[in-house]
Parts: structure tokens; C-alpha cells; sequence
């Protein structure tokens, strides 16, 4: 008898009927109102999560102004990177127990290999479900543990912006503690890429719209920053930088004409990781330069679940502490919003109580 009162205590958490969740009507933040929606039921495989905190990425500003060109349906829950607790799981579920702490992985159902097609492995916050509610329902294949050192508002940042970064540093980039990378702007992903190179000793150039943003990445290890807008022509400071020889990684983060700088700035037979596109979604470049230098470039793309799981492995061993700029009430989700459009140094979180 007394067994199955226990079990009953750990199976139902006191989940309540309704909860509140963020949702678009159409395009534009003037559009996103506070709803009250019935908490979701787990199916079989699936997972009930209580939120914990939600992080924003430069992607949310995208989808939420226009779509990124993804046919949305609306009502939309924005964003794709959650922290929580696990508060119910589904009959057949079998990676997780009530009470384990976890992440969402960004891109929904990429758990090993290459990545697969967006219409079988969709990401969150966009043509899969959007996560800035109290309760989030997802199959246990989306979701992955927590690191153990983490707060819940630190482990939020993790999905997108720090496997990003651990992609462009790590899985694909291949930084050695004798090169020298180059990290454009003091955004999630950039001040990620600075912490994980700094982790094994790297060289580490920083560039910076301002002066203070690079005084405040001074305490991550940066040895030295470029003000982009008192001087435009920052490539020519990472071959000053560098006696010469150029950066052995840089993380292109603007395209357009920023990739041509990347390829005047990027060592012989260097790497350049696409990653952002914070002026333009294409560009033009080159093409003997890029076969005189006998450049890499690699297109990065979030990263798997399963590079994920190595990642937060390497945070707890490394003691890494993600960035955090700012944390909002989950009423004040609009004003995480607007501080992502002014541009963020580290991440912008949203905490729900
Ligand atoms: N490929 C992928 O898998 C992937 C994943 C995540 C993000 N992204 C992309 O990466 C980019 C950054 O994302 P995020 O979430 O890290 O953004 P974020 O946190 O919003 O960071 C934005 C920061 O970038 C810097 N910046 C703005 N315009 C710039 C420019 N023209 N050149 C260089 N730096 C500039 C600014 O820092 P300063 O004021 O210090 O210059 C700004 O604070 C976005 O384009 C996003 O779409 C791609």
C-alpha cells in the first residue's frame, strides 16, 4: 500500500489543466500575446516538461519578424531552446524519468550522423513546435540531459548557440591550441566560440561594433579585439595581428562582403566556418583567391543530439559558464525580444517560475 502511494506522488506532479504560452498571430512582435492553452498529455513516447528558462537566438528575431521564408502556421509558439524538468513521461518512454533535467536539441529528431532533411528533423521554433510556455510536450528523442553544473537559466543557452559554436570550433572547425581564431561580434555563438577556444588554449581575435563589448570579452581570454566600426577593414588587423599569416579559423557570422574580408583574413590553406548571416543571406566571393589560399570553408548547421551530449560533457569537465547578458521575467517576454534586436553580448534568457 504504502509503494503505491509513492508511485503516485512520482508519476503525477501536481500538473495543473492550463497553462500560459506565448503566442504569435501573425508576423511581428506587436502580434505576440500571453494565451492561456490546456497543458499538454504525453503520448506514448513523448515527455511533459516544465519549463524552466527559454533562450533567445538572433534566428527568433528572424522568424518572428517574417518567417525566414517558412510557411508558419498560426497561432505560433516562438523559440526552440528550453531548460526544464521532466514532469510526466508517456507509456513507452525510456530515456528519461520524472525529475531528470533537460535541454531541447534544436534540430528536432538529428540524433547521430549527417543531418536529415528539414521536413523529417524540423527546428524548433520554426517549422517544428515553438517552446516559450510553461509546459512543453516533445518526443524523447528532442530532448537530451541537462550538464550538471549548470543552472537551469545557463543550460537554456546551450541548444542552438552553444553547439553552434562547438560545431564551428570542434566537430568541423578542428581548432588546435597553436592557431589562432578569429570571432566576429560579442553574440551568443561568438562569445561561445571564444570560450571553448580559450578551453584549450587558442589564440583568440575578437571583432566588436564597440569598445566596451571587447573590454567586457577581455575576461574570456580574448588577446585582442578590432572595433569593426571605427575600422571596416578589420582583416587587415588579423594579418597585422598575426605577423602576417592570417587566422587558421574564423566563424563568419555577416556574409556579404564580411566573407570576402573573412577570405583576405584567413591563413594559407585556413577555415572559415559559415555560420551567420547578420548582414546578408548571401554573397560573392573570389573564386582564385579561394583556390590560391586552399581555403576550407564549412557550413555549419546546429549540430546533433549526440554532439550535444558531448558538449554539455565538455562544459561540466571544463567548467565552462555560458554568457548571459540579461534574464526576463516570462511576463516580460517582448523585452527579451527587443534586447535581442539591439543586439546582446552572450545570451538573452527568459526565466519562468
Ligand atoms: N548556422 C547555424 O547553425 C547558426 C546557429 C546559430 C546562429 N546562427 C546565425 O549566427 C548569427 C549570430 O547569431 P546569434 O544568435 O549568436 O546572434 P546574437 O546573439 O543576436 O548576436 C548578435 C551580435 O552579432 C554582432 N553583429 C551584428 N552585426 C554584425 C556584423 N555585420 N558583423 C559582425 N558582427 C555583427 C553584434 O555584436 P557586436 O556589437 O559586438 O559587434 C551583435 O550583438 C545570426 O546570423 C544567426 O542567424 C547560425
Amino acid at each position: 500500500m504504502k509503494f503505491e502511494i509513492t508511485l503516485k506522488k512520482n508519476t503525477e506532479m501536481n500538473i495543473p489543466n492550463l497553462m500560459k504560452q506565448w503566442e504569435l498571430s501573425d508576423f511581428g512582435l506587436n502580434n505576440l500575446k500571453l494565451n492561456t492553452v490546456p497543458v499538454p498529455t504525453p503520448g506514448p513516447k513523448e515527455v511533459l516538461v516544465k519549463t524552466a528558462a527559454v533562450s533567445l537566438n538572433y534566428r527568433d528575431h528572424l522568424v518572428t519578424s517574417n518567417g525566414m521564408g517558412m510557411p508558419l502556421a498560426f497561432p505560433f509558439v516562438p523559440a526552440s531552446d528550453m531548460s526544464g524538468a521532466v514532469v510526466k513521461i508517456g507509456s513507452r518512454v525510456s530515456r528519461f524519468k520524472i525529475n531528470d533535467k533537460v535541454i531541447s536539441t534544436n534540430i528536432a529528431g538529428w540524433i547521430e550522423g549527417p543531418a536529415p532533411s528539414p521536413d523529417i528533423a524540423p527546428s524548433l521554433g520554426g517549422m517544428g513546435p515553438g517552446v516559450l510556455a510553461e509546459y512543453v510536450c516533445l518526443p524523447e528523442d528532442w530532448l537530451s540531459l541537462a550538464p550538471k553544473n549548470l543552472s537551469p537559466v545557463e543550460s537554456a543557452t546551450l541548444p542552438c548557440a552553444g553547439l553552434t559554436a562547438w560545431m564551428a570550433v570542434f566537430e568541423k572547425g578542428k581548432l588546435k591550441s597553436n592557431e589562432t581564431l578569429v570571432v566576429q561580434g560579442t553574440g551568443g555563438v561568438s562569445l561561445f566560440a571564444a570560450q571553448f577556444a580559450f578551453s584549450i588554449g587558442a589564440n583568440i581575435l575578437l571583432t566588436s561594433s564597440s569598445d566596451d563589448k571587447i573590454n567586457r570579452a577581455k575576461s574570456l581570454g580574448i588577446s585582442a579585439g578590432i572595433n569593426r566600426f571605427n575600422n571596416e577593414d578589420w582583416h587587415h588587423n588579423v594579418s597585422q595581428l598575426t605577423s602576417g599569416r592570417g587566422a587558421d579559423l574564423i566563424i563568419e557570422m555577416a556574409g556579404s562582403e564580411n566573407l570576402q574580408k573573412s577570405l583576405d583574413a584567413v591563413a594559407q590553406e585556413g577555415r572559415i566556418a559559415i555560420v551567420g548571416v547578420l548582414e546578408a543571406a548571401d554573397a560573392t566571393l573570389p573564386i582564385f583567391k579561394v583556390l590560391s589560399k586552399r581555403s576550407s570553408l564549412l557550413g555549419i548547421g546546429v549540430g546533433s543530439r549526440k554532439s550535444l551530449e558531448a558538449m554539455c560533457s565538455y562544459i561540466d569537465l571544463h567548467e565552462i559558464r555560458p554568457v548571459i547578458d540579461a534574464i526576463y521575467r516570462f511576463e516580460d517576454s517582448p523585452k527579451a525580444f527587443d534586447h535581442l534586436k539591439r543586439g546582446a553580448f552572450g545570451k538573452v534568457v527568459i526565466e519562468i517560475q
